[in-house]
């Protein structure tokens, strides 16, 4: 048998092709920005801000850090569709993609500018420009470049390393119409907020230095220092947390663990104030904002929603829960580019059908003990026999949780309600 070398063509991606397809994956403007604050915090920064400039014609945006910076090369390799380089465990990068994919989902320049050494003031210019690439079919990376937010990211370098990233042409958040109005002026401004509450809910725990390894974190957006919202309302007396729970989860070389924690945030007459409650409702409000909140390498992937376990319900609202996994399971959650959606593997979703139910079970009773404080005030009912039952009623449940098996809890719960309604209804069952 002959063995020859057999033949193959080398079809390099058209640049101006592919960066125009690769605006459209799925980023918004504060995703976008939390994809690029990964990468300041994964350079170990720790001050960060945002800064949004409007002007007419010639707005932008900076993410500047402190973090350790970037050298001649490796601020050329940041530019590349998909930087080659290693990670390490739990670092945020992955795909070596979302610098230039979440800037350019919202302009059409993108430069790097970034300072490594310590005592040489020397700062490294670099830029994308989607019009020459477009223009050019390559994918050539400019050096040098400069224009009035270049010159300020240059000046923010001199005292000492840090990267800041410049976003110019900002064609996606300001069309043309917009570009030179007050409208586009308060569009940029209502961006921004948006910006600032996804942040301080996708790196809470860095903000309360709650990651294990690193100090506090400050972002800020426009010079406003964030404050973390952290969805389990950590610091309200009434909220309760059920033990913490771990599973193995398989995966080609070996397992990795996920851990789960249940929280029941107290109902709005057991908040510290109305304003608490209300903060703690969060960026999609309390219904929408209940259920998992899952964590890759402490940073929030997602926010709410029960991912396929169980619905929505208003009577559930108060229940949230922490899941945490690490970087060597990105493949078996399905992490995108965008750092905004997983999937939970089906081996885990089964496994946390049962906590993810009590949980629920001692939400609805939360719930419900608060709406009943509500009406009690009308009625003429002793409070006290009302809160000692549902007391006893809550305690039977969890009782009954731990000793049964779901169904036969379930069907416990119907055999009750059948034979003595009115009990059923005092117990809150
Ligand atoms: N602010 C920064 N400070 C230091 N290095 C940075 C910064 N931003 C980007 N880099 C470097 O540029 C590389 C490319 O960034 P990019 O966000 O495109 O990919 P990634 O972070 O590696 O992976 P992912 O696509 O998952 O974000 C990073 O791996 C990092 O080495
Ligand atoms: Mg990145």
């Amino acid at each position: 048998m002959l063995v020859g070398m057999s033949r193959s063509y080398d079809v390099a991606p058209s640049a101006a092709r592919l960066t125009q397809s690769l605006r459209d994956i799925g980023y918004n403007f504060h995703t976008a920005i939390a994809d690029l604050v990964d990468n300041c915090v994964a350079a170990g920064a720790t001050h960060i801000n945002v800064e949004t400039v409007f002007e007419p014609n010639g707005s932008y945006v900076l993410i500047c850090d402190d973090g350790t910076g970037m050298n001649e090369t490796e601020a050329v390799e940041s530019l590349r569709f998909g930087t080659r380089r290693d990670y390490e465990l739990n670092e945020l990068g992955r795909f070596g993609l979302g610098l230039k994919t979440g800037s350019f989902s919202q302009c059409r320049r993108l430069t790097v500018v970034s300072r490594k050494h310590r005592t040489k003031s020397e700062v490294h210019v670099v830029t994308l420009d989607l019009n020459r690439v477009a223009r050019d079919d390559s994918w050539a990376v400019l050096a040098d470049e400069s224009s009035p937010a270049i010159e300020r990211a240059v000046d923010m370098l001199q005292e000492s390393p840090g990267t800041v990233v410049v976003w110019e042409d900002l064609d996606r958040v300001l069309p043309d119409r917009y570009a030179e109005n007050g409208w586009g002026r308060r569009r940029l401004a209502s961006l921004a907020g948006k910006t600032s509450e996804h942040l301080a809910m996708v790196f809470h725990r860095f903000i309360e230095g709650a990651v294990a390894g690193r100090g506090d974190v400050v972002i800020a957006v426009n010079g406003e220092k964030l404050r973390a919202w952290n969805p389990f309302a950590p610091d309200e007396a009434e909220t309760k947390s059920l033990p913490p729970q771990r599973f193995q989860i398989e995966t080609a070389d070996g397992s990795s663990p996920v851990r789960f924690c249940g929280f029941i945030l107290p109902a709005r007459d057991r908040f510290s104030s109305p304003e608490e409650f209300d903060r703690m409702s969060g960026p999609l409000k309390w219904n929408r904002q209940q259920g998992l909140y899952i964590y890759r390498a402490d940073r929030l992937v997602q926010h709410g929603g029960w991912s396929g376990i169980r619905g929505i319900d208003e009577h559930t609202k108060l229940a949230r829960a922490s899941i945490d996994f690490d970087t060597n399971l990105d493949e078996v959650f399905q992490i995108n580019v965008a750092k905004m959606k997983v999937e939970l593997p089906p081996t885990l979703k089964s496994m946390l059908e049962r906590p993810v139910h009590e949980l629920s079970v001692l939400a609805n009773d939360a719930y419900r003990r608060s709406a009943n404080a509500a009406e009690r005030k009308e009625t003429t009912k002793s409070a006290m026999t009302e809160v000692a039952l549902q007391d006893v009623g809550v305690a039977l449940k969890a009782a009954l949780l731990e000793e049964s098996e779901l169904p036969a809890f379930r069907q416990a719960l119907d055999t009750l309600r059948r034979r003595n309604p009115t009990l059923a209804d005092s117990l809150g069952l």
